[in-house]
């Protein structure tokens, strides 16, 4: 069967779930979704409102992905707000994946940038020493630590979280943490999503170490496959060159963690 990606497949919400007062996770039916590489995403068409880069969440059940969405602007609003029996339009799945290493791993997420790293955490291999920080602002922000025990369940790891304020486990900004443990252990690969700044400091400390480190960006979408160039990152297009990056090469670029491009294209500082 011949499949176009670029072609909105139309899927109808199964189940909603509540994660926090402002994060949903919606789940639908979809053979290719479901079986996507750790680190890609979809363009989401909300009828009637605009259409959005979404990183595919897993879900428990076979031949099901989801959608976990933060309350923010008019589109992620709007997506938050769909109801079960409701539908919404999916192209791709786009971007590349992380690479998979072996042995002793760190991973690091901050807010919806966890999705990608629950898909990440169902390609460890049984052998796997596992170390995932959630970073949050405080404890109504937390969520995925107990999906992410589950899925660990049979490996030698730890979820650690940690709150700006402290209001849920350790006290601080997670990208501390990451400093403190890349330089107290030994790990074999770093994988970072979340906010730029976390992932800039993530880079920055596992460079230092020269551990294997890769950041899943995130910039402005419009076409999610190359053509328009919105999300373009120095020389690098988010959509079509990601949107994971090696730490060695984020290295080189001088916007990542410095620059993005508002809704009209212009350089702003973060
Ligand atoms: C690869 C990728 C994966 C993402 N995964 C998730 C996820 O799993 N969950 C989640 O809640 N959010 C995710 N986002 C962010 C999400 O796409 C929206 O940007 C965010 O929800 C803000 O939308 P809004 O409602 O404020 O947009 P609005 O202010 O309504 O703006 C809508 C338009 O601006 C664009 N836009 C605005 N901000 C951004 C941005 N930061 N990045 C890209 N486009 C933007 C949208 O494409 C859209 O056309 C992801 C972004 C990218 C690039
Ligand atoms: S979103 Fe159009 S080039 Fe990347």
């Amino acid at each position: 069967m011949h499949i176009n990606h670029n072609h909105p497949t139309i899927v109808t919400i199964e189940k909603v779930i509540d994660e926090t007062p402002t994060v949903r996770t919606l789940v639908f039916s979809d053979e290719i979704m479901s079986t996507v590489l750790p680190g890609q995403f979809a363009m989401v068409w909300i009828p009637g409102v605009n259409e959005l880069p979404m990183s595919i969440m897993i879900s428990k059940e076979f031949g099901k992905a989801a959608f976990t969405v933060r309350k923010h602007g008019p589109a992620s609003t709007g997506l938050f707000n769909i109801k079960v029996g409701e539908q919404i339009g999916i192209r791709g799945p786009y971007g590349n994946s992380f690479d998979i290493k072996e042995g002793k791993l760190l991973l690091v997420g901050g807010g919806t940038g966890l999705v990608p790293m629950m898909r990440l955490l169902t390609f460890v291999k049984p052998t796997d020493d596992v170390t995932l920080l959630i970073g949050a602002k405080s404890k109504d922000e937390v969520f995925f630590e107990s999906l992410a025990n589950g899925i660990l369940e049979n490996n030698t790891h730890k979820v650690i979280v940690s709150t700006d304020d402290g209001s849920y486990g350790e006290k601080g900004f997670v990208t501390d943490l990451v400093e403190k443990l890349v330089n107290d252990t030994h790990f074999d690969a770093v994988y970072v999503c979340g906010p730029e700044i976390m992932m800039y400091k993530t880079v920055q400390s596992a460079n230092t170490k020269g551990i294997f480190v890769q950041a899943s960006l995130e910039r402005m979408m419009k076409c999610g496959v190359g053509i328009c160039g919105s999300c373009c990152v120095g020389e690098d297009l988010v959509c079509r060159d990601g949107t994971i990056f090696d730490g060695h090469h984020l290295s080189q670029n001088k916007e990542f963690g410095r620059f993005h491009r508002n809704k009209a294209g212009i350089l702003e500082n973060y």
